[in-house]
């Protein structure tokens, strides 16, 4: 009877994952991420241009308003300034429900 409680093992994790990718979808993040060209400025553990997506969890800990700060931030270009001091607009999202994605997987790191 192993196979039967190795199978009833995998149905559980497997029921386990669906549950936690309801909750934050990393695969559609990551994918949201790459085609919206958010990787070439920032990565989830190495500051690149902008902030690591952990420096920002870090900073946004503990916020009640984290999640509605960030959103505001990616769909509404606000001006940051560049390393070498020229600003530009920040990219912006226009899908709610990628970004909520997103935030939620970004304060997730
Ligand atoms: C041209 C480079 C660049 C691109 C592309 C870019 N970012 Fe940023 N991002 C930055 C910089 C620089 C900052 C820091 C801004 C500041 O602190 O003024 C930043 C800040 C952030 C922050 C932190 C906001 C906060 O209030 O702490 C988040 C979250 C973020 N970016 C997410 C994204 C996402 C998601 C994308 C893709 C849709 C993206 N960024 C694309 C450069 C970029």
């Amino acid at each position: 009877m192993k196979v039967l409680s190795l199978l009833a093992a995998a149905a559980a994790m497997f029921a386990f994952s669906m549950t936690a990718s309801a909750a934050v979808d990393a695969d559609a993040a990551t994918k949201a991420m790459k085609d919206n060209g958010c990787t070439k400025c920032h990565s989830i553990d190495k500051a690149k241009k902008g902030p690591a997506f952990k420096t920002v969890a870090a900073d946004m800990k503990g916020k009640a308003d984290a999640e509605a700060k960030l959103t505001t931030f990616l769909t509404t270009g606000p001006k940051i300034k560049m390393d070498d001091g020229t600003q530009e607009e920040h990219k912006a999202l226009k899908d709610p429900a990628v970004v909520k994605n997103l935030v939620q997987f970004i304060l997730a790191q």
